[in-house]
């Protein structure tokens, strides 16, 4: 039966760990094309601007022996111009795989129902799965595990904030977010990640007591895609929890600082910060290749 990749949980603990590993495998091999994908065609939709998903997409399908097909909006208009049904069935006669970013978290999920291909989320208002599994990766390069790690996630409770969260639910960590009552991550994954009792997970309003002890301290834009209209409120809201010198002064003195980019400078993160020498931003960036590589792997073999 085909498999999706909408949320890291439609892995099994075991699935991650072994596509972790596969990702660090296919990361030696970086380069050299693999006959994985060879004579298949992955689409790629984008309803949302992207440089790191986009292109790592595309250049892991490459390196996987596989073309892509990159599509907007403006091309196929889901469930516009025609159904979700409709589009599903079509690009299943054509393609092997189908990527997508898209706002409506709904929509991908009803892309994944119909499609008889494997559908990937590369980013919905709720998710981000790809990005957690990338930084799972970076994590282990970085401090040697995953498991028992300790991390700090400041700022707005969204989709990279819920992606930690169903990470959380399937590894054992300990995942404290730092963040205004406003601004909490979706109450339902909060629920059943503190349910799967794997993680011990925190929500605290001081950015000081969440940064306390940690090795990792994520934090990402306040205003996401689609939400830009709402940057100078949750400015205001979130200002406390910005990453700068004075609030990492406190931090652990080999904590690793991670951003999934893009970055607004100045804002959520200060310049010192993410250029500083704690900073892992780009070989977060580059990890996006080795996962997604990995996860379309897992997800063809399984089709
Ligand atoms: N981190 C990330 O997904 O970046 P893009 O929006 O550029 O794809
Ligand atoms: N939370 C951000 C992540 C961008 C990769 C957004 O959805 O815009």
């Amino acid at each position: 039966m085909k498999k999706d990749f909408l949320a890291i949980t439609d892995f099994s603990q075991n699935e991650v760990r072994e596509t972790l590993k596969l990702a660090a495998e296919l990361k030696k091999k970086k380069g050299q094309v693999l006959d994985v994908l060879k004579g298949k065609t992955v689409a790629c939709i984008f309803h949302k601007p992207s440089l790191r998903t986009r292109i790592s997409f595309e250049v892991g399908i490459n390196e996987l022996g596989g073309n892509s097909l990159y599509i907007t909006e403006k091309e196929i208009e889901l469930g516009v111009r025609e159904s979700i049904h409709d589009v599903a069935k079509v690009l299943s006669r054509y393609v092997a795989m189908i990527e997508i970013r898209t706002f409506s978290h709904q929509s991908l999920i009803e892309l994944a129902k119909y499609a008889d291909v494997p559908v990937i989320n590369g980013l919905t208002d709720l998710l981000h799965p790809c990005q957690i599994m990338g930084d799972m990766l970076t994590i282990i390069e970085h401090k040697g595990r995953i498991d028992g790690i300790k991390i700090a996630y400041l700022g707005d409770g969204n989709n990279v904030c819920n992606s930690w969260l169903k990470a959380a639910s399937l590894i054992p960590m300990d995942l404290r977010i730092g963040t205004r009552k406003e601004t909490w991550p979706d109450s339902r994954i909060l629920k059943e990640a503190k349910d799967a009792g794997k993680s011990t997970i925190t929500i605290t309003d001081n950015p000081k007591e969440a940064v306390m002890n940690a090795d990792v301290i994520y934090t990402d834009v306040w205003a996401s895609m689609g939400q830009k209209d709402q940057a100078g409120s949750k400015a205001e809201l979130l200002k406390e929890f910005q990453l700068n010198s004075q609030l990492l002064a406190g931090a652990d003195s080999n904590h690793v600082v991670m951003h999934c980019l893009p970055a607004e400078r100045g804002r959520e993160i200060t310049d010192e910060i993410i250029d500083g020498r704690h900073s892992i931003v780009f070989d977060q960036a580059e990890n996006r290749l080795h996962i997604q590589k990995a996860i379309m792997v897992k997800l063809i073999q399984s089709a």
